[in-house]
């Protein structure tokens, strides 16, 4: 039978229990979240099972990334819920720090990301990566994780992550898991659960107008006109406001502009270094019956 998951809530107990896995020779996969879990979650947990011997998840709200007009407060928290799913997909332990053990009073390190970590959505939640990369930091210290797994529908936030890692010399592997997604295409969010019926059904088109967007782009469509009219097509589908409709380097995230041929840019890009010649992504973030959705795609 499967061992049954540990519910982890000290700095302490986390580390006694790390310890004895690394004693007895075993890998470590970690999947940091706040929580409301659902399928997209547990396929970054099932690939955490495959990639190391044990899986730890964590689940904190963490105060740092929302703005003061977020929704801290609402934003739903469901632990039994979240415990039974990460159970029943094979995680080994969870770890829900206390409210208030991660910031004690005196907390008075930021850190900031560049690169990667601006624009597109510092435009418009301008401390969000700071707040992500504080947490992360603490989390990944604490977890000490060989490997430490984030999904791609959050694309912007898994870059900078990678580049964070790499530039504070942690020895870690950061994996990126594929998007999932409804049966409509939605991109699973634990802030789906905001929607009704109808919230719902002007949501699912987000992901059928971004991908129509890809193909033009993919075809050699112009990259200003064609993210153009897709933000229109949002609005007209009956999202209320679009922040950004942008193609941006797979790995930099330059904002890129002019045409793309072959998944491949052809020509202009708008920042101070052309040399490296990448892929391109699509990345849209848009207000849908007060609710704000991001969600990308290859080109
Ligand atoms: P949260 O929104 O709970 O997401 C936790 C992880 O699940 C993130 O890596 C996110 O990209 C991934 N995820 C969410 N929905 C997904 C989907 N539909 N498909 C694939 N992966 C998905 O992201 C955060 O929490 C926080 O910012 C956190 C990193 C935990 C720091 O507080």
């Amino acid at each position: 039978m499967r061992e049954k998951i540990k519910i982890v809530r000290t700095q302490k107990s986390l580390r006694a229990q790390i310890t004895a896995w690394r004693l007895n020779g075993e890998t470590i996969a970690f999947v940091p979240t706040m929580g409301a879990l659902h399928s997209g979650h547990m396929s970054l947990v099932n690939l955490a099972n495959k990639k190391a011997d044990r899986t730890v998840a964590s689940i904190f709200v963490n105060p740092t990334q929302f703005a003061p007009d977020e929704d801290f407060d609402a934003y739903p928290r469901t632990e039994k819920n979240d415990v039974d799913q990460l159970q029943a997909e094979g995680c080994d332990l969870v770890y829900i720090p206390r409210k208030g053990s991660m910031y004690n009073a005196h907390h008075a390190t930021h850190i900031k990301v560049g690169g990667v970590a601006e624009g597109l959505e510092t435009d418009h939640r301008p401390s969000f990566f700071e707040g992500v990369a504080l947490v992360v930091t603490k989390l990944l210290n604490r977890v000490a994780p060989d490997i430490a797994i984030f999904g791609e529908k959050d694309y912007q936030q898994l870059a900078t992550i990678r580049r964070l890692v790499e530039d504070l010399d942690m020895p870690i592997k950061i994996l990126g898991a594929k998007i999932a997604r409804d049966k409509y295409g939605l991109a699973l969010s634990s802030r789906n659960k905001y929607f009704d019926s109808e919230g719902l059904d002007i949501a699912r088109q987000l992901n059928v107008i971004m991908r129509d967007c890809a193909n033009a782009l993919k075809g050699g469509a112009d990259i200003n006109r064609t993210t153009k009219i897709c933000a229109r097509d949002l609005l007209d589908a009956g999202f209320s406001e679009v922040d950004y409709v942008s193609v941006a380097d797979t790995n930099s995230l330059e904002i890129l502009q002019g045409r793309i041929s072959q998944g491949r840019i052809s020509q202009v890009r708008v920042s101070k270094d052309n040399s490296v010649q990448g892929k391109a992504r699509l990345l849209i973030a848009a207000h849908c019956a007060g609710v704000r959705l991001i969600d990308n795609c290859a080109i």
